[in-house]
This record gives structure tokens, sequence and C-alpha cells, in this order.
């Protein structure tokens, strides 16, 4: 970065797809699926995919909570898996800071959890796949405490008022490319 508009070319979704779909009949995979696709360009895969992806891997976390992507996914069989679940934690990307948050400080306290913990749990109670990343033992660990406790109905309100913003803002100086999202919200 920053890309010269020579270097950008149209993706050719459906060779590409062509290709998964032979290493996958091939045995050399056993799913096949997509990133950052939006509704629009899910629909598109759709369209010509005899092997439907499995998994839609997007930014999914409690300040980002892909309320319409999920539904569609839903609707078509495809899994959600939510990377930056923490909302990338420490990089310059985290910009909503959830792990910071009050709301999530709060009611980490009430369950005596993490707010690690309550992200987690969250995404875990919305049926989604999701993968924190940590390169530290005890956080690692602390990410897999998360499937012997609840949040209660209350905390689910809350966790719908957190202010949405997307933090992955293609189309912008940090990421000049085309709007990835096809201007899904
Ligand atoms: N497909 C895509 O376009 C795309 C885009 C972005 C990311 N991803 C993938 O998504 C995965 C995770 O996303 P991410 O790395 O952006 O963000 P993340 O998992 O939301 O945050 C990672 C950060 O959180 C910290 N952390 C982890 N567990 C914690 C805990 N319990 N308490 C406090 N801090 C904790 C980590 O620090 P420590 O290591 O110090 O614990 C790390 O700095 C990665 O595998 C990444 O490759 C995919």
């Amino acid at each position: 970065m920053p890309y010269s508009e020579e270097s950008l070319v149209p993706f050719d979704v459906k060779s590409v797809w062509a290709a998964m779909e032979e290493c996958h009949k091939l045995g050399l995979t056993k799913s096949i699926g997509v990133s950052n696709f939006s509704c629009k360009k899910l629909e598109n895969l759709l369209s010509f995919a005899t092997i439907p992806p499995s998994v839609n891997q997007v930014e999914m976390n409690i300040a980002w909570q892909q309320k319409n992507l999920r539904a569609y996914c839903k609707a078509k069989g495809i899994i959600v898996t939510a990377y930056s679940p923490l909302g990338a934690k420490g990089s310059k990307w985290d910009i909503n800071q959830i792990l910071d948050n009050e709301l999530t400080k709060q009611i980490a306290q009430a369950h005596g959890k993490t707010a690690a913990q309550v992200c987690l749990r969250w995404l875990f109670e919305q049926g989604v796949t999701f993968i924190p990343k940590s390169y530290n033992k005890e956080r690692l660990k602390e990410n897999l405490e998360i499937f012997d406790w609840s949040l209660t109905k209350d905390d689910h309100e809350k966790i719908n008022q957190v202010k949405q913003e997307r933090m992955f803002k293609y189309g912008t100086a940090a990421f000049p490319l085309p709007d990835l999202f096809d201007g899904e919200t």
C-alpha cells in the first residue's frame, strides 16, 4: 500500500471458484469458502457455483454485528466465521476498543469473567464460529473458557445497542480498494 491503479484488476471469481471446486473434487480440501463477501458477492457466487461456499469469514464483533449478512448466510446455509472477534485489540484498527468499553467491562464483572470472554461468548450465542488470535498462553486458555456459562437476556439487549462501526473500511485512504462490501451494512 498504497496500490497503483494499474495493479488492481477485476476479480475473476468464476474461474477462481471453478479451481477451488476442482481442489474439492480432487479431495485436496474438505471444504471451500470465502472471506469478506457481501450478500451481493455471495448471490453472484451462488448463481454459478456447483459447490456452495461452506463459510464466509468476515469482520464480526459486538461493534460490527453483521445482522444482515448473517441472516443472508443463514438462509443459504453458509457458516459465518467472525474475524477480529476482539476488535483486533491493540492494533491500529482497534477503533472501537471493545475490550476497554464500559459495557463489556460491566457485563464481565457481573459474570466474574473477562471482557474478552464476554465478546467471545456473545459470538458463540449468535451461532457463528470465530477466530480470536493470541500469542499468549494464558489468554489462549482464557479464550476457551466460555462454554459453561451464558449471557442474560439483559446483556443481549445492551449489546444490541452498541454503536456499530466497521473497522476495515475498504475504499478509504487506509485501504485504497474499491468498496469490497458493496455499500452493505
Ligand atoms: N479474512 C480477513 O480479511 C481477516 C482480516 C483480519 C483478521 N483476520 C484473522 O482474524 C484472526 C483474529 O483477528 P485479529 O487478530 O484481527 O483480532 P482479534 O483476535 O480480535 O484480536 C487479537 C488481539 O487481541 C489480543 N487478545 C487475544 N485474546 C485476548 C484476551 N483474552 N484478552 C485481551 N487481549 C486478547 C491479542 O493479543 P495477545 O496476542 O497479546 O494475546 C491480539 O493483540 C486472525 O487469525 C487474523 O488473521 C482475517
